[in-house]
């Protein structure tokens, strides 16, 4: 088969979205836990998140007349420092994911599958958009320096994120 190495990987990315997924449910557990509800809702909203992006994959792989076939989710963690530390977590989760869709845009090039290539853009620029999203979260986390009342603040904004979004505010 030409593209079986394209599938291969295309399938395992399935199970990369549902780990992602899995890890920040964890993290959504942790900031209820935490007392936080805005950064426990706005977890939630992102494990939602994962999982339309891994049937993104099945259903494109369904659609080539392509085998899925599922693998085993990895433990994620259950614990950070505190909301800076899970935030810094998510971050270097999401640049592990661009550089998984990198590569998956790199074979579908190399193997000269362009309904792959393009299949692939949407996540490219959906990327980009966490990133930022994550980073601007972080960087207010280290403007308030572990004040109370600031985390209350910025866990208030976090609580108005609407599924559908990745930005912290209604759209
Ligand atoms: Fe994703
Ligand atoms: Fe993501």
């Amino acid at each position: 088969m030409p593209n079986a190495k394209m599938f291969k990987a295309l399938n395992e990315q399935i199970t990369f979205e549902y780990y992602s997924s899995y890890m920040y449910l964890s993290m959504s557990a942790f900031f209820a836990d935490l007392g936080l509800p805005g950064c426990s809702h706005w977890m939630r909203l992102q494990a939602d998140e994962e999982l339309l992006h891994a049937h993104k994959f099945f259903d494109f792989l369904l659609n080539r007349g392509e085998k899925v076939i599922l693998q085993g989710i990895e433990t994620p963690p259950n614990t950070w420092k505190d909301a800076l530390d899970a935030f810094q977590a998510t971050l270097k989760h999401e640049q592990l994911v661009t550089s998984r869709i990198n590569a998956l845009v790199e074979l579908a090039f190399t193997s000269k599958d362009y309904a792959s290539h393009t299949f692939l853009q949407w996540f490219i620029s959906e990327q980009v958009e966490e990133e930022s999203t994550v980073t601007n979260i972080i960087s207010q986390l280290k403007l308030i320096k572990g004040d109370g009342h600031g985390l209350l603040l910025i866990d208030r904004d976090l609580g108005l994120r609407q599924a559908g979004t990745t930005t912290d505010t209604p759209a």
